[in-house]
C-alpha cells in the first residue's frame, strides 16, 4: 500500500514537472478567455523587390484564421524593399522596424514568446548576390532578436527558394477554399508565374510519389511530404528558375536568330534589362507576328529537350504525372496581372475563370498592334511592359499548353484572392499565409511529441 502511495506521488510529481511549462501561459490569461490562450500567432514578413509587407495571422485550436481587428489578418507594407539598402544592411533591417512594431502590438503579451517569426525575401534581395544579401539577413535577424520576444530560429530568416514559394502557396490556396485535411484528390494545383521563375505544385497519390524519378544530388526532390489538419499530402512543386514573366523575356530574346524579334511590337527599338544584363529588343521590320513569335517562345521553352522520364513539361524537367491534384488548376501572379492589364478579365475582380485559348486570342489581337496605337489600345499597360504585350500573351499561352500540357480550353482559375470558406472575407493568393501555416503547425507537433 505504501508502496502504491509512493508511486503515485511520485507519478504526480511527474506529472507536474511534465506540465510546469504548460502552466505559465494558463495562469497568465486566467482573466481572459480560454479561447485566447489556445490560439497561435505567426507574423510573417514578405521581403518583395519594391517594398517590405508583414502578415499577422491569428489561429484558433482548429486552424481557423481568428480575426484581428476587422480583417482575418493584420497587413502593413513599407516602402521601398530590402534591395534598396544594399550597401547598408543596418538601415536595410531597420526598414522593417514599424512593420514589426505594429506586428508586434497586436499580439497578445502573454502569446508573444512562443510566436514564430518568419520572413522570406525573394526575387529584389537574390539579385543581390550572396554576399550582400546574407549580410542583410543577419542584420534583420539581429534587430529581430533584439527588439522583440518573438520566437525566432535563424532558418526562418531567409531566401526563399521558388520550390518554397510554390508549396507555400498550394497551402494557402487550398487552405483558403477548405480542402486542407480531405483526400489528395479534392485538392486544386497552383501554377505561379512569378518575374523570375514559375512554379507548378499539385498533390500526387502514395503510389505516383513512390516513382517519382531521382534527382541528382544538390537539386530538390521533385516530391515533398506535407502533414496537415490530419492528412498526409505527397506534393509534386518544380520551380523554373529563368522561366518567370520578366526573365522569359530575356530568353526569348536570345533565342530570336535575327538581330530583331517576331514578338516586339513594330515600330519598337530598345534594349531589355534583365538582371543587369542587356538585350536588344527590335520589332522585324514587318513588325509583331502572333505564329512567329510563337515559334521564337517554343525555342525559348525548350520542349524537346530530351525527356528521360515517362513524362515532361518542358526543359526536361519530370511532369508529376498529372492526375487528380492537378485537374483542378488555379493559376495566380501574373497569370491574374496581365490578362487584368489587357482586359480580358476585369481588374477589380477577386479571381477569373478562363481557357488557355483566352490567352491566344489575346496574344493574336495584341500581336497585330504597334507602337503606334499600343497605348490607346491597352492604357492599363505600364508604359515598360508596353513593347512586350505580345510576347507575353504568346508566351503564358504557350507556357500552359505546350509548355505545361494543359488543353487549350480547359478551364484554368485566375487569381488573385481566395474567399475564406463561406465568409466575407478574401485571402492573398500568395505564399505567407502558407508559411505561417507551416509554422504554427509544425509547432503544434512538436508540442506533442514532447
Ligand atoms: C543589337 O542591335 C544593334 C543595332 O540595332 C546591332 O548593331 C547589334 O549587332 C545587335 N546586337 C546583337 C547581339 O544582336
Ligand atoms: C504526358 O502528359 C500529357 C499532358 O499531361 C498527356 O497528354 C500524355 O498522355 C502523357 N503521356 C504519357 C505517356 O503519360
Ligand atoms: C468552365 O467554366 C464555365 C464558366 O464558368 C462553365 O460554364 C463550364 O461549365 C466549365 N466547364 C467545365 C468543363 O467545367
Amino acid at each position: 500500500m505504501a508502496r502504491v502511495r509512493c508511486l503515485l506521488a511520485f507519478l504526480s510529481l511527474l506529472l507536474l514537472v511534465i506540465s510546469l511549462p504548460a502552466t505559465t501561459g494558463r495562469v497568465l490569461v486566467a482573466s481572459g478567455d480560454a479561447a485566447v490562450e489556445s490560439r497561435r500567432y505567426a507574423v510573417i514578413f514578405d521581403a518583395g523587390s519594391t517594398g517590405s509587407r508583414v502578415h499577422v495571422y491569428c489561429f484558433d485550436d482548429g486552424l481557423e484564421l481568428v480575426h484581428i481587428g476587422s480583417d482575418i489578418e493584420l497587413f502593413v507594407k513599407v516602402k521601398p524593399g530590402l534591395s534598396a539598402y544594399a550597401d547598408d544592411p543596418q538601415a536595410a533591417a531597420n526598414s522593417l522596424l514599424p512593420l514589426l512594431e505594429k506586428a508586434v502590438d497586436v499580439i497578445p503579451e502573454e502569446l508573444r514568446t512562443k510566436t514564430p517569426i518568419r520572413v522570406g525575401a525573394t526575387a529584389g534581395l537574390r539579385s543581390l548576390g550572396t554576399d550582400k544579401s546574407n549580410q542583410i539577413l543577419q542584420a534583420v535577424r539581429d534587430l529581430l532578436q533584439e527588439k522583440s520576444s518573438l520566437e525566432l530560429v535563424d532558418d526562418w530568416v531567409t531566401v526563399l527558394s521558388g520550390y518554397q514559394e510554390g508549396s507555400y502557396l498550394w497551402v494557402a490556396i487550398n487552405y483558403l477554399l477548405g480542402h486542407l485535411g480531405n483526400k489528395y484528390s479534392e485538392s486544386i494545383g497552383v501554377v505561379d508565374l512569378g518575374g523570375g521563375s514559375v512554379q507548378m505544385a499539385y498533390a500526387i497519390s502514395e503510389k505516383a510519389a513512390a516513382n517519382a524519378p531521382n534527382v541528382p544530388s544538390g537539386e530538390e526532390t521533385y516530391v515533398k511530404e506535407l502533414f496537415l489538419r490530419g492528412a498526409k499530402y505527397y506534393l509534386y512543386v518544380h520551380s523554373y528558375l529563368n522561366y518567370g514573366l520578366l526573365a522569359a523575356r530575356a530568353q526569348i530574346l536570345k533565342v530570336a536568330t535575327n538581330s530583331y524579334s517576331y514578338c516586339i511590337l513594330g515600330g519598337y527599338n530598345g534594349v531589355y534589362d534583365y538582371g543587369g544584363e542587356l538585350y536588344n529588343a527590335s520589332s522585324s521590320p514587318s513588325g509583331s507576328s502572333f505564329t512567329k513569335c510563337r515559334n521564337e517562345v517554343i525555342k525559348a521553352l525548350k520542349i524537346d529537350e530530351p525527356c528521360k522520364y515517362s513524362n515532361c513539361t518542358f526543359g526536361g524537367v519530370w511532369n508529376g504525372g498529372g492526375g487528380a491534384g492537378q485537374n483542378t488548376l488555379y493559376c495566380a501572379s501574373y497569370f491574374f496581372d496581365r490578362p487584368s492589364d489587357v482586359g480580358f478579365v476585369d481588374p477589380a475582380a477577386t479571381s477569373a475563370i478562363a481557357k488557355p485559348s483566352d490567352f491566344m486570342e489575346a496574344a493574336k489581337h495584341a500581336c497585330k498592334v504597334t507602337m503606334n496605337t499600343v497605348e490607346n489600345k491597352y492604357p492599363n499597360v505600364r508604359k515598360n511592359d508596353l513593347p512586350y504585350v505580345c510576347m507575353d500573351l504568346v508566351y503564358q499561352y504557350t507556357l500552359l499548353v505546350n509548355g505545361f500540357g494543359l488543353k487549350p480550353r480547359q478551364n484554368i482559375t485566375l487569381v488573385r484572392q481566395v474567399q475564406y470558406g463561406d465568409s466575407d472575407f478574401f485571402g492573398e493568393a500568395a505564399w505567407p499565409l502558407g508559411s505561417a501555416i507551416e509554422a504554427v503547425t509544425s509547432q503544434k507537433i512538436n508540442l506533442k511529441q514532447f
